[in-house]
């Protein structure tokens, strides 16, 4: 897919959010100059050169387009729809956590790192943080070639990689590492397989940051609850982890990270203004993307069951919990105590 047309989905009129952070959008008509200079200089540093060679093949259910990847358990689809709403997903969560990130890195980007944005999708984080960083380098890594290959800036670059195998960089390579959401992408053994081929690749005194969304949630009244105990039961059956966002710093702790930090915010889901209405769009759009292997359990008329659960949510007061977690590598050599 091209960046141009990646970037034309990156907002929404609805999603322009006014935000205060490390990026430069300051308010919507900034973030909407700031998405226009973007595409201007990826116009002009543009770089030609295609990456993946290897071409993995698709598997088209209910209307949409999933990864035919054997060695992968990721539910999500990968086609126009799901990036469009990863890119609004983006900006909502650029505003939600006051930023792209939490680490204390900011410096280091000024000057010049090397950066992994594992699991990249779309790329709309490495993107908006290669615009950010100028003088940073930035590498992202999917199982589907979502991401842009042929017209991109010039710091950025894209290959295809499944984080649950050795991923083809070498030991203590990366300054910062980034990964957003493997929720429904990862059994409980490829996090432990991923977190330790992530620290392998990161430099000793480099950070490491995930944010990942809970299923639970808060004030949910019947059909939504519902919803929510199919997308767990749906993680469970497959061994995936649906807590995984707030068992994260145990991990890391397990691993002898430094300075580990950990956040949750909490979401309003169709009430509270733009913002709850953002995060209900996003929620549904998840639903609806998960509609194969969550809906068997549900009424047979999804879209319209999705819409009394936004009636519901909007009075009930839902809320939904997302979490970061950063921590640092020591200098010396890890130690591994899980
Ligand atoms: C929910 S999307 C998030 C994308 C991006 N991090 C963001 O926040 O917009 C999850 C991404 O992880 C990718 N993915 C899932 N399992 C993976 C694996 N084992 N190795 C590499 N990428 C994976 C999917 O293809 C998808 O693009």
């Amino acid at each position: 897919m091209g960046i141009m047309n990646s970037l034309r989905g990156i907002m929404k009129p609805s999603a322009s959010l006014s935000s205060s952070s490390n990026s430069s959008c300051k308010s919507k008509a900034s973030c909407q100059v700031h998405v226009a200079c973007q595409i201007e200089t990826m116009q002009s540093t543009s770089n030609l050169s295609a990456i993946s060679t290897q071409r993995p093949s698709y598997r088209f259910e209910h209307g949409r387009r999933y990864h035919d990847i054997e060695d992968s358990v990721y539910v999500l689809p990968n086609d126009d729809p799901e990036i469009d709403r990863l890119h609004q997903q983006h900006w909502v969560l650029h505003h939600a956590f006051d930023g792209n990130f939490s680490s204390p890195v900011h410096k280091l980007l000024e000057e010049g790192a090397v950066v992994l944005d594992s699991c990249c999708g779309p790329a709309t984080w490495t993107l908006d943080m290669a615009k950010a960083y100028d003088r940073s380098e930035f590498y992202g890594i999917d199982i589907s070639p979502v991401f842009p290959e042929d017209i991109k800036p010039a710091n950025t670059h894209f290959q295809l990689a499944n984080i649950t195998n050795r991923l083809p960089f070498p030991d203590n390579h990366f300054d910062f590492i980034h990964q957003r959401l493997l929720i429904f992408g990862l059994t409980r053994s490829d996090w432990t397989k991923a977190i330790d081929e992530l620290l392998r690749v990161l430099k000793p005194g480099g950070w490491i940051e995930f944010k990942e969304l809970e299923l639970n949630l808060e004030n949910t009244g019947t059909m939504t609850t519902k919803l929510k105990e199919s997308m767990i039961t749906m993680t469970t059956t497959r061994d995936m982890n649906p807590t995984i966002g707030r068992e994260l710093r145990l991990l890391l702790i397990q691993r002898g990270l430094l300075n580990i930090q950990a956040k949750r915010i909490s979401v309003p889901v169709n009430h509270d203004g733009k913002i709850g209405e953002l995060f209900w769009d996003n929620y549904k759009q998840m639903s609806l993307a998960l509609a194969p292997v969550i809906s068997g359990s549900l009424p047979l008329d999804f879209p319209q069951f999705l819409d009394s659960c936004a009636k519901e949510c909007a009075k009930e007061k839902t809320n939904w919990g997302w979490h970061v977690v950063y921590a640092q590598k020591p200098v010396s050599p890890i130690r591994f105590s899980h």
